[in-house]
């Protein structure tokens, strides 16, 4: 079968780069991104883009005319359609059984049943995209039986800031489930993807392997997160540590930066969903190594805010906080589970007055600056949040002329220099750093 034309469900952070960016290097396939909000299509195809990624528009600039189509028309995306995407949202259950750690595949779900009752008129490869618990593809098979479908799991690795970049040069892709179709899959794939990156497993290897990419990335960074705690403690550097450790080959110098934890839409929930999948199977002992990754970030994060609050002197009323980032890391407008909620949240209910500034990420029901400009003026404290460079590029000598006495910079990201913000005059705490 020479695959023509590829539909994706789904057009949100993953759905919309990988689809551009598909379309761009398979230049004989049609690719259409369906999504049910009507909102989010308008987006896309009015160039108000609802994401925000470095050369997004690039990609799209570059075929949205040619072969790449949002709709909300489903007969656009479902007919004569060869293969299809599900890259819909799979957040953690917020209801019943496994609530707040198993992945919700609702939406999923919906998909399902948009197909099933569609006419089609030829084989379909149904791709899972989105991440899903183990096993997800039995219950696709389950719902779509009799069907002229085979379910294939090829999740995507892509991480928000760098998704153009990751989706070009992907450390590898993988496909799991029946050869013929994974290899119908590839063949996409193999026109900017070197063979040698393409690994093929059995389905479950696949839909488990990005359940553990995550869960191995937060554990990096609540690893040295932990490590940031002992310093605080005894006065070493966890930036030098940093340097120390990661220079091993071993151990490799990625994900080696003390935050105030990680955020964003994946790692946490993909975290408890191994943890959940461990309890389920009655793996007590694996649940619970697990689940101290999960909670030290959590720990690191209310340690950030006592910090704030304790070295204040617990007397922040009234006190002009300015917060610097919302987006749960730079280079995007994602604000999912970002540390940033939490804190604003606790700020708030210590009554201090918040300047809220991000130079992409908005949060619901809170206001915030749409500059720099006068945001220092009278406020007591910067907190920084996100490591966007333009708070690196600050002049923090005018924005500590500008501020009340005694002037606090709580930096959690370990973005500036301590040295020279004690030197100006700062009070500053960093994250394990003397
Ligand atoms: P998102 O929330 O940005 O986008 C999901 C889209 O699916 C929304 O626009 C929603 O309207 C649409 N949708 C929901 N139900 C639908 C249906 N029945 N038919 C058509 N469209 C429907 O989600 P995001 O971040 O793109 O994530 C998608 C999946 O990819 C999730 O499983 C996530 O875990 C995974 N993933 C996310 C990454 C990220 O960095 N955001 C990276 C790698 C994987």
């Amino acid at each position: 079968m020479q695959i023509q034309k590829v539909s994706c469900f789904g057009a949100g952070y993953v759905g919309g780069p990988t689809m551009a960016v598909m379309a761009s290097k398979c230049p004989k396939q049609t690719f259409v991104v369906y999504d049910i909000n009507e909102q989010q299509i308008n987006k896309w195809n009015t160039k108000q883009y609802p994401i925000y990624e470095e050369n997004l528009n690039e990609y799209i600039n570059k075929t949205i005319e040619k072969n790449l189509i949002f709709t909300n028309d489903i007969d656009l995306a479902l007919k004569d359609c060869d293969i299809v995407f599900l890259a819909v949202n799979t957040p953690s259950k917020s209801y019943g059984l496994g609530a707040e750690s198993q992945l919700d595949i609702s939406y999923i779900d919906s998909c399902l049943q948009t197909i099933k009752k569609y006419p089609l008129t030829r084989k379909l490869i149904l791709v899972e995209k989105s991440t899903v618990p183990i096993k997800t593809c039995d219950y696709i098979n389950a719902v779509l039986k009799n069907q002229n479908i085979c379910v294939l799991s090829n999740p995507e690795f892509l991480a928000e800031g760098t998704a153009i970049q990751d989706l070009l040069y992907p450390d590898r892709v993988i496909i799991g489930g029946s050869l013929e179709s994974s290899q119908q899959l590839a063949s996409l794939y193999e026109q900017w993807v070197p063979k040698d990156k393409i690994i093929f497993t059995n389905i479950y290897s696949a839909e488990l392997s990005k359940i553990v990419a995550n869960s191995f990335l937060a554990q990096r960074v609540s690893s040295i997160n932990s490590i940031s705690i002992i310093c605080d403690k005894i006065g070493a550097d966890v930036n030098q540590i940093s340097q120390c450790i990661g220079s091993d080959s071993r151990i490799g110098n990625k994900f080696l930066k003390t935050s105030v934890g990680f955020g964003g839409s994946c790692f946490k929930k993909d975290l408890l969903c191994l943890i959940y999948m461990c309890e389920s199977l009655q793996l007590e002992e694996v649940a619970q190594y697990w689940r101290q990754v999960y909670l030290l970030n959590e720990y690191q994060k209310q340690r950030f805010i006592n910090l704030i609050i304790t070295s204040m002197f617990n007397c922040l009323r009234n006190k002009v906080i300015v917060i610097l980032g919302v987006t749960f890391k730079a280079k995007t407008n994602d604000t999912r589970e970002s540390a940033a909620l939490m804190i604003i949240k606790k700020l708030q209910e210590e009554q201090a007055i918040l300047r809220i500034y991000d130079p992409q990420g908005k949060i619901d029901n809170v206001e915030q600056c749409q500059s720099l400009d006068g945001i220092f003026q009278g406020a007591s404290a910067i907190v920084i949040i996100t490591e966007w460079e333009e708070f690196s590029k600050i002049d923090y000598v005018q924005a500590f002329n500008q501020m009340a006495k005694p002037s606090y910079c709580f930096d959690g990201r370990n973005l500036l220099s301590g040295d020279l913000m004690k030197s100006i005059g700062f009070l500053y705490y960093g994250l394990g750093r003397v």
